[in-house]
């Protein structure tokens, strides 16, 4: 890793949605006393699929959004789990609409907004549910641009969807950090050419993908002191 001075550069700072600003476990653990000890399976096996679909349909060329996957990783996380409940099945994406925010995120985009840092999500989610998501956490105002890949057609990691947040803001990749939990995500972004921050929220190891990290937290709270906001 390298020292804060890459960080010094700074001029916009952009999140990934599901797992590094709003937690995607939040769904089934507000059903947990109905899924009878499968919560947290159902979490796991839903949050894989999702991901796992997202890369085999850009590689496919079969795009379709991220409401529809998400629904689909979810039949597909019921059924192995034997679960046959399309009212908790109904529940459940009523609830990913709404995900919690980690706690620290509203204070953390408050501080980088009033250092004067321009603030972003580029996520994979779809503009119905990443809309829906910023709402429920009532962090709009806090954010100058929700970015998300339905006008690209493709998914994470691929590079169009990072060159979006560059276009957005007028800036070169360096000048532009990006924070995502997803260390697949992180890697993306770093080989793409961003300055990226690993928000390692679960303690896993470095993913073996082209693509460093330049600094590496447990939580977006050191966020504001990594790049020298007092
Ligand atoms: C996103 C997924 C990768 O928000 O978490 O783009």
């Amino acid at each position: 890793m390298e020292s804060n001075r890459a960080l010094g550069s700074i001029e916009a700072c952009v999140f990934d949605a599901y797992g590094t600003l709003f937690d995607v476990a939040s769904a089934a653990a507000r059903c947990r006393d109905d899924l009878h000890g499968k919560a947290d399976a159902l979490a796991d096996i839903w949050r894989n699929k999702q991901l796992q679909y997202t890369w085999l349909r850009s590689l496919m060329g079969h795009y379709v959004d991220f409401t529809q996957v998400t629904g689909d990783a979810l039949d597909y996380a019921l059924s192995a789990l034997k679960v046959d409940d399309p009212p908790l099945r109904d529940r459940l994406m009523a609830l990913y609409m709404e995900l919690d925010a980690y706690p620290e995120v509203p204070a953390v985009l408050g501080r980088l907004q009033g250092a004067g840092l321009k603030t972003a999500v580029l996520t994979n989610g779809s503009p119905l549910m990443i809309d829906a998501a910023v709402a429920s956490a009532g962090i709009g105002d806090l954010l100058d641009a929700v970015l998300t890949v339905d006008s690209l057609g493709i998914y994470k990691p691929d590079p169009s969807v990072y060159q979006l947040a560059l276009e957005r803001f007028a800036l070169p990749a360096e000048r532009i950090a990006f924070m995502s939990s997803n260390a697949w995500d992180a890697a993306g972004a770093a080989a793409f050419g961003m300055t990226v921050v690993w928000v390692n929220r679960f303690g896993q190891p470095p993913e073996r993908l082209p693509g460093t990290p330049t600094a590496e937290l447990t939580s977006l709270e050191g966020l504001p002191g990594l790049l020298g906001i007092e």
